[in-house]
């Protein structure tokens, strides 16, 4: 785990502990051995701290975090760092991260590779920085950076890390070893410096300069706890003695690592983790893919088109003609020209993305194309000749999918004349930046296709959750939950600006009418009409009402709100009041003055009841695949760990209650079995999700 070895006068201590030398119990104690024993070596004058595999240190080690922490603590081995009688000099690759950076702050210097990358993500992880990273910080960089780097989490590159005083050199990647020794060789013999404990902070900002930080900050936050916490640790960690600030941001990590944000915010870590790679499919071989055909280039296919192309794959995008493909071309033009200027490419790398794609009308240019993403109207004869295009041109090995987001995959597959080879893939709008994508075998997908569309998502650096067929998949069938609860309420007494406040308040990027008026009205009721033909009965008196009058939201300046034209900001609408209060006298709903909390149950807990349907039916693999749909699809917020991990915070039992009290007054449907099941032993059943993915991999097995 922990190698040292002498070159000279210079002692390397080398840290191994794949895959990212996170630091736990046994290499916290290794640690501050190596620095005893170097202290005591006369022959060593100073000291290379290096990592082994992939990067420095990753930072603490997240899994330790449920258990009571256990000595040596890591400000103290870092403080027997930052005390020692030779100079330590931290050679950094990959990412010094967390603790992995308060490692590095604790040395004497700081050399990195030039792609390393160094951050304190603690906030992401719903915590402070724990052993020192806020303090030590403040004496090396200005305040606004030292608290853009621990409010935010987000990582500097070394380049910037050089220039905003965070290192002190930047070598070549393939130089780190080298360089890192040649520094130490040359520092032997001079003055130790002072430790950054035992300096003073850079700058001592006025209040005014923490009044407007503190406002910016919990507007972001929407809820969160630690980015605040994290501001006050710098804060204090200028204004105290150093010894109360360490003291001070100890103790709010300690007190935020046991709480429910942190413990969610670790739930999803490990989740998003974990779903790129089922354990079902772990064993299963993967077809190469190296080039991919989108067919349509609308709003979708432009963005899965980009999407494919960040990915550095070669794409075909097909259109239904010249004209059509005409505005293929202009929608992907749109998306890099756009990333180009908000500098996220620059002039080369936006020239790249919008070579190696090939437009065309004809279908033959898909001969020799791995895999085929269809993403054109959302008709089923449409999408089914499209089909059968593609089963004419394609390889019988090409594997072909369907975007659709509510059609049924096994109509568009049964068709086909190699149908094991046809699956959906679901993304979600913008597909280039959307992170969700819903991966939807049939009754006839082969596994080895299935295995495919998981390695095609980890290309593309998504999260794929693998959905059943039904009506919306997992997202949009609880979407449409979302929105009918919503529409009771205000049948019920609330307005569309109350519900869109709670549901702001309780940590949604935008609530459900904003959020309609934004997308547009008519896609729903597309989908409403689609729903009836079927003999379906969905919730939505208001907003059909809304869309027969054309108010279809921002697009038609007038949806569940009015705007002036060209102006994106709601106003109450005196029409939708009339409207609403017509159906509500219809509706025979008893009218209650609702509280934001009670406006969240109404529209949340019936959320959660349709995820344990979900589960129930068997159409998601577990509820932890139902929380990263709903953060990443919808912007559930993240801190809250997903819709059915703040359930099981919330307490099942009491959900079940409120659910039965609210369906007696007919605002929602009962609790489902599975829910029930669930509130009896307080916790999703993961025993009988396991079973379930078992007999999934046999099926897919036959
Ligand atoms: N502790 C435990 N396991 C960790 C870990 C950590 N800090 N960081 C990563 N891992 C595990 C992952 O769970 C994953 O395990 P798996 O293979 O079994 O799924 C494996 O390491 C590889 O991780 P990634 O798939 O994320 O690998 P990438 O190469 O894509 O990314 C990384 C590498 C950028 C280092 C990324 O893993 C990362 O961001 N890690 C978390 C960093 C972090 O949040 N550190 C702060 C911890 S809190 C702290 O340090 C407190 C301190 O102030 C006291
Ligand atoms: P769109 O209307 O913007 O684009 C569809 C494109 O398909 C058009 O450019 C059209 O010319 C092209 N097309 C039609 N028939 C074709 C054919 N025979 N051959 C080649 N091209 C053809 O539609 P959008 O929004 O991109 O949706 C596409 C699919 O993606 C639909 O199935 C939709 O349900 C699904 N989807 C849409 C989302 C959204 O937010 N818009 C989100 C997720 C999925």
């Amino acid at each position: 785990m922990l190698n040292i070895e002498q070159e000279g006068h210079v002692a390397i201590v080398t840290l191994d502990n794949p895959p990212v030398n996170a630091i736990g119990q046994a290499m916290r104690q290794e640690l501050q051995q190596a620095v005893a024993f170097i202290d005591s070596q006369e022959s060593v004058q100073a000291v290379v701290l290096i990592a082994a595999g992939r990067t420095f240190i990753a930072g603490a080690d997240i899994t330790e975090f449920g258990k009571p922490p256990e000595p040596p603590h890591l400000p103290d081995v870092i403080a027997s760092i930052e005390q020692a009688d030779k100079p330590w000099v931290a050679a950094i690759h990959g990412s010094a991260l967390g603790g992995g950076l308060e490692i590095a702050l604790g040395c004497h210097y700081r050399i990195a590779a030039h792609s390393a990358r160094l951050g304190l993500p603690e906030v992401t992880l719903g915590l402070v920085p724990g052993a020192g990273g806020s303090v030590r910080l403040s004496r090396l960089l200005s305040a606004e950076n030292a608290v853009a780097m621990v409010t935010s989490g987000k990582p500097v590159t070394a380049t910037e890390a050089l220039e905003n005083g965070l290192i002190d050199l930047v070598t070549a990647d393939e130089d780190l070893r080298r360089t890192a020794l040649d520094f130490a060789g040359q520092i032997i013999g001079k003055a130790l410096p002072t430790g950054l404990r035992y300096r003073e902070p850079l700058e001592s900002p006025d209040t005014g300069f923490w009044e407007a930080q503190t406002q910016q900050i919990a507007r972001r936050a929407r809820g969160q706890v630690s980015p605040l916490r994290a501001l006050d640790c710098v804060r204090q960690g200028i204004e105290l003695s150093v010894e109360e600030a360490l003291a001070h941001e100890r103790k709010t990590f300690l007190e935020l690592r046991a709480s429910d944000q942190a413990a969610a915010l670790r739930h999803v870590f490990f989740a998003e983790r974990a779903a790129p790679r089922p354990p079902e499919l772990k064993d299963i071989a993967v077809r190469a893919v190296r080039s991919v055909a989108v067919i349509g280039g609308g709003t979708m296919g432009a963005g899965i088109a980009a999407a494919l192309r960040d990915a550095n794959l070669p794409v075909v995008l097909i259109e239904r003609d010249e004209a059509a493909l005409q505005r293929g071309r202009e929608n992907v033009a749109r998306i890099f020209n756009s990333a180009l200027k908000r500098g996220r490419l620059n002039e080369a790398q936006c020239k790249a993305r919008l070579e190696a794609i090939t437009y065309s009308v004809d279908y033959a240019a898909l001969a020799d194309i791995d895999v085929v993403i269809e993403a054109v109207f959302e008709d089923l004869d449409v999408k089914r000749a499209v089909f059968d295009q593609l089963d004419a041109v394609c390889r019988s090995d090409t594997i072909l999918a369907t975007n659709t987001s509510y059609l049924d995959p096994d109509a568009i597959a049964s068709r086909s004349r190699h149908p094991g080879r046809v699956l959906g893939l679901h993304f979600f709008s913008p597909a280039n930046v959307m992170k969700l994508l819903e991966i939807i075998p049939t009754q006839t997908t082969q596994t080895e296709v299935l295995a495919t569309a998981f390695a095609l998502a980890r290309t593309l650096r998504k999260i794929p959750v693998q959905a059943g067929i039904c009506d919306g998949f997992i997202g949009n069938r609880i979407l449409k939950v979302t929105r009918a609860q919503a529409e009771r309420l205000l049948l019920s007494g609330a307005t569309p600006a109350e519900v869109d406040r709670a549901m702001r308040a309780f940590g949604m990027p935008m609530g459900p009418f904003e959020a309609q008026d934004l997308g547009g009205l008519d896609i729903a009721a597309f989908q409403r009409s689609a729903a009836r033909g079927r003999g379906d009965s969905p919730f939505a008196p208001v907003a059909d009402k809304l869309v027969a009058m054309n108010r279809l939201g921002q697009k038609s300046s007038a949806g569940w709100y009015d705007y002036v034209p060209g102006d994106r900001t709601s106003q109450p609408s005196e029409t939708v009041a009339a409207i609403i209060s017509e159906q509500s006298t219809s509706a025979g709903l008893s009218v209650t003055n609702y509280s934001d909390l009670d406006i969240v149950d109404h529209i949340v807990l019936p959320m959660i009841n349709e995820g344990a349907r979900i589960l129930e039916e068997g159409l998601a693999s577990g509820a932890q695949d139902i929380d990263l749909v709903e953060i990443h699809g919808y912007g559930f917020p993240r801190w809250r760990g997903g819709l059915m991990h703040h359930a099981q915070t919330v307490g099942l039992a009491g959900i079940v209650a409120k659910l039965q009290a609210m369906a007696a007054l007919r605002m929602c449907d009962e609790p489902c079995t599975y829910l029930l099941d669930a509130a009896r032993d307080a916790a999703w059943d993961t025993a009988r999700d396991t079973a379930r993915d078992a007999a999934k991999v046999e099926s897919f097995a036959k």
